[in-house]
């Protein structure tokens, strides 16, 4: 039988699955390495004085994990440059936060070309190797180099560019080429997939054989939408367990008989939160008669913060809820509780459930499973409402949510309002058509129709 052999920046197969405090993908995946005997690749997250390309690998219940150290420098080009810096908010359309800088391309070839030099000798000729997300475009690449032959497949977990944002990175198309390595490009939504195609086409010459198959650069590939899910049945679990039930007592008298909404991102500027802020101050703005009455729960656990763009931000948002508190509190009343911390997914499954109103609102986000997360804590005769950005791709699927742009204040402000008045019978039925989306793309099943499609 063939192994399965899964690369990621960030390994993250939890030591112990019992404690649950893992998330869906890493569960997922996990399961997924236990099924096939397989090995999960990546940075171990440590810095070391020069690179040697030790493998260090460790057996995280049943999961074999090999990490590699890398150098300060290329931590520095390869993470917090070309990954954070350049791919994350170009994919994310946000140009104007994006650094072009030379320095930053060659180490991100230089790290996917050390990861390859680690990685070749350990692959056998039957293995399937899935390699996940913007840091590891051109690994295959690099493989191949080597003269690895296996079948390859990539899952991007970001959004895909618009090409006339993509066409501003100096050597997209060497960017581009490099997803010709690959057997199989997995995307969560068809827009996502569209776009690379139109790129394709429209800017390197390339056709469509059929609805899935590209050619360009002298080579087919074989373009999926795959969209991810969550472990419906695990979420659910978390949502039973004795801490999934205790923080929802102790969420449910915290808010005595206030209507909680609940936002839970981390803290990033694709996640819209400053615009979440400002349309909840215009719903408090709008509803006098509704302050005092409602709160926004919002979980925000720092993320990049060697990055300047996410200081800024966080800077920005702590400014914000500040001043919204400040403004509108009363001596027995906080309308915003904001916290850069985490939570396990049993406490979160319990905030969820004690919530009336989820806030999903990014400016533009690959999947988004807090979406799929807060449908599945809910409690089905009598759940909240899910307020859910259009540029989320979990849009595509969760059609029975509160459909919102979140650029919009009033809008945003409207959706609050309507979410809270919303009769119980609407809920559930809103609910109802949510649940089916969430269990139709559970991540078991997302797992194996990506390692499936990659068999050929
Ligand atoms: C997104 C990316 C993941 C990444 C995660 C956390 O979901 O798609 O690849 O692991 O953010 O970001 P970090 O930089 O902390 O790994």
């Amino acid at each position: 039988m063939s192994r399965l052999i899964v690369v990621s920046n960030r390994v993250s197969a939890p030591s112990d699955p019992a404690a649950g405090s893992a998330g869906g993908l890493a569960m997922a995946l996990s399961a997924a390495l236990r099924k096939y005997d397989g090995l999960w690749f990546g940075w171990s997250g440590e810095t070391c004085e020069t690179f040697t390309g030790e493998l260090k690998t460790e057996d995280r219940a049943g999961v074999t994990v090999g990490l590699v150290d890398l150098e300060a420098q290329d931590v520095d080009e390869y993470y917090n440059g070309y990954a954070n810096k350049t791919l994350w908010p170009l994919f994310h359309h946000r140009v104007d936060l994006t650094a072009y800088e030379r320095s930053y391309g060659e180490g991100y070839e230089r790290v996917n070309r050390r990861f390859a030099e680690v990685l070749a000798p350990l692959i056998q000729s039957e293995d399937l190797i899935w390699i996940h997300d913007y840091h590891m475009i051109p690994l295959a690449k690099e493989l191949r180099r080597l003269g690895v032959r296996n079948r390859m497949g990539f899952f991007l977990h970001t959004p895909w560019p618009a090409r006339q944002l993509l066409v501003t990175l100096p050597f997209h198309r060497r960017l581009v080429e490099s997803l010709f390595d690959y057997d199989l490009i997995g995307f969560h939504t068809e827009e996502w997939k569209e776009l690379l195609a139109d790129y394709v086409v429209a800017e390197a010459g390339g056709r469509r054989l059929d609805a899935e198959r590209l050619e360009a650069f002298d080579r087919t590939t074989r373009l999926g939408v795959f969209p991810i899910g969550i472990d419906v049945e695990g979420f659910i679990a978390a949502r039973e367990s004795t801490l999934g039930r205790r923080t929802y007592d102790r969420m449910a008298a915290s808010s005595a008989f206030r209507s909680m909404l609940v936002g839970v991102d981390r803290l990033d500027y694709s996640k819209g939160l400053e615009q979440r802020l400002e349309g909840y101050e215009q719903f408090l703005r709008d509803n006098p008669d509704r302050r005092g009455q409602v709160f926004l729960l919002q979980v925000t656990p720092l993320s990049r913060d060697d990055v300047d763009t996410y200081q800024d931000i966080r800077g920005r948002l702590d400014a914000l809820a500040g001043r919204i508190n400040g403004e509108f509190a009363d001596m027995d009343w906080q309308p915003i509780r904001y916290l850069n911390r985490t939570y396990r997914r049993d406490q979160l499954a319990g905030i969820y459930r004690a919530a009336k109103v989820g806030l999903v609102t990014p400016l533009r986000d690959g999947m988004n499973l807090v979406a799929k997360e807060f449908v599945a804590a809910q409690d089905p005769e009598d759940p909240g409402v899910l307020i859910l950005s259009r540029f989320a791709g979990a849009a595509a699927e969760l059609k029975d949510a509160l459909i919102v742009n979140p650029y919009a204040r009033e809008e945003l402000s409207d959706a609050i309002k309507t979410a809270l008045a919303m009769p119980r019978e609407e809920r559930m039925r809103r609910w109802e058509g949510l649940m089916q989306a969430v269990r139709a793309s559970d991540v078991g099943l997302w797992r194996d129709r990506f390692v499936t499609a990659l068999k050929g």
